[in-house]
């Protein structure tokens, strides 16, 4: 039985027209946004933080934040672009038991993180989110927040929704990383935030350090030590004094890699995105894209926010196969999808393996753009843990009408497709791609891209 179509989604289309030029800025970084919200809430005193993400997932947490006793306002556009915000927050320890449910909606890194910071609480909060994070595997976060001392039951596999029983007396951890992921990471960290003594996190690759990196903005000890195998061990001293601290939130490397792409495929296209930012572990994709042969350069490199960050150059090329090594996963997890379709139109075989963590994202991400790139006529082949992704050297047919099943970034991967594929590419529904980047279509619009209402 297929489900009825939703009335109100919005079904797009993009085809192949001019090619893109201009400037653009792309929204605030998700990963940071959501910290800034969450650390201004645990300061005693105000948090400006300009240049919000306004994205339905940040918005998820903003919401989670007030429920526990955080002010949180927007007091209007940024300059820079996104919102300037207000957090008023109630100090370490000082959250209070939510009222209602917390929907987190589409949000995996608002719950989970979330979620970690209740666990070293004493109260209870339920924890509910949208068919996408519903499907999640909680699990990850959940085990290592046991060993503190709280509480969770959920449904079968520590999927949503799920209620935490927080715990008045929480143990400092140590903790390995099974998998590697900043949101387990940061979920620790963030329980270790209201625990006596020092929170251990040893993670065997590096990931995103955003937490880390505020964790030192507001004022908490966090000692960082570089293991023999290139793995990191994360040590927080527990109950710091936060001291509130504005933040300038860099535009997201993960949207900005959409419009780049899109440059890099549509003949003729040169476009500049400006202030995007650049942390280390973010930008697999583009070290995995310049060594395709894409024309890529970084100008006006400065730092905002304590992270690095630059205007991005990005010409229409001719890519080419390549094999990417499957360390360098953390660093370009979100990209897998863009690059795929990227990959469908480079000369030979471009090699994705190690990339499992795939499979729970909004979506299974292997699945669905395994599934959408065959009905645009891209030959390849489907493994556990990656894609092997056949190009001839120019864009596949395309034509196929693509189910993105609430995942945003599947949403967006194939409207850029789209745009260079011979008979353009069709998402069921543009709503989804508000959790990250609202504004992506009038973006790209913008900057001469071939998009449009389908009709139904
Ligand atoms: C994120 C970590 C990554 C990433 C997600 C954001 C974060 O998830 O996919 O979009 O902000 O910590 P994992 O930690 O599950 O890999």
């Amino acid at each position: 039985m297929t489900a009825a179509p939703d009335p109100h989604s919005r079904p797009y289309r993009a085809r192949p027209g001019q090619a893109l030029s201009g400037h653009a800025a792309v929204p605030g970084d998700k990963s940071i946004s959501h910290r800034a919200l969450i650390f201004g809430a645990l300061s005693v005193g105000e948090t400006r933080v300009t240049g919000l993400l306004e994205g339905e997932d940040v918005l998820r947490t903003a919401a989670a934040m007030r429920a526990m006793g955080a002010e949180v306002e927007r007091l209007g556009p940024s300059t820079a672009g996104g919102g300037e915000w207000r957090v008023w927050g109630v100090g370490i320890g000082g959250l209070s038991e939510p009222a209602d449910v917390l929907d987190m909606g589409n949000a995996g890194t608002g719950a989970r993180l979330v979620m970690g910071l209740v666990a070293s609480h004493d109260f209870t909060a339920v924890f509910t989110g949208d068919a996408s994070l519903r499907r999640r595997p909680m699990g990850r976060v959940t085990e290592p927040l046991s060993r503190i001392g709280a509480v969770f039951t959920g449904r079968r596999g520590g999927r949503l929704p799920l209620a935490v029983t927080g715990t008045a007396h929480p143990l400092p951890i140590e903790y390995e990383l099974p998998v590697a992921s900043a949101q387990v990471k940061s979920a620790v960290l963030l329980a270790g935030l209201n625990t006596p003594g020092i929170t251990t996190v040893i993670e065997p690759e590096p990931t995103r350090d955003h937490t880390e990196n505020l964790l030192r903005h507001f004022g908490a000890s966090v000692a960082v030590e570089t293991t023999k195998t290139g793995g990191r061990i994360i040590r927080l001293t527990g109950q710091p004094e936060f001291r509130a601290a504005a933040i300038d939130v860099p535009g997201d490397p993960s949207s900005a890699a959409f419009p780049l792409v899109a440059a890099l495929l549509v003949p003729g296209s040169e476009i500049t995105i400006a202030n995007v930012g650049l942390n280390p572990l973010r930008t697999g994709l583009f070290m995995t894209l310049q060594e395709m042969g894409a024309d890529i350069t970084y100008t006006n490199r400065r730092e905002a926010g304590g992270e690095p960050v630059a205007d991005i150059v990005a010409r229409h090329s001719a890519l080419k196969g390549v094999t990417v090594p499957p360390e360098r996963a953390p660093s370009m997890i979100d990209e897998y999808p863009i690059l795929f379709a990227a990959a469908a139109c480079a000369a030979g075989d471009t090699v994705v393996r190690g990339a499992k963590e795939l499979r729970v994202k909004e979506s299974d991400r292997l699945m669905l753009m395994a599934r959408g790139l065959k009905a645009c006529g891209v030959d390849l082949d489907e493994f556990e843990d990656g894609l092997v992704i056949r190009g001839r050297g120019r864009p596949p047919q395309g034509g196929a009408a693509i189910a993105t099943e609430l995942d945003h970034r599947i949403a967006m991967s194939f409207l850029v497709l789209g745009m260079a594929a011979r008979d353009g590419a069709a998402i069921d529904d543009a709503r989804v791609m508000d959790t990250s980047f609202p504004g992506f279509i009038a973006l790209m619009q913008g900057l001469g891209g071939n998009l449009a209402a389908e009709n139904r």
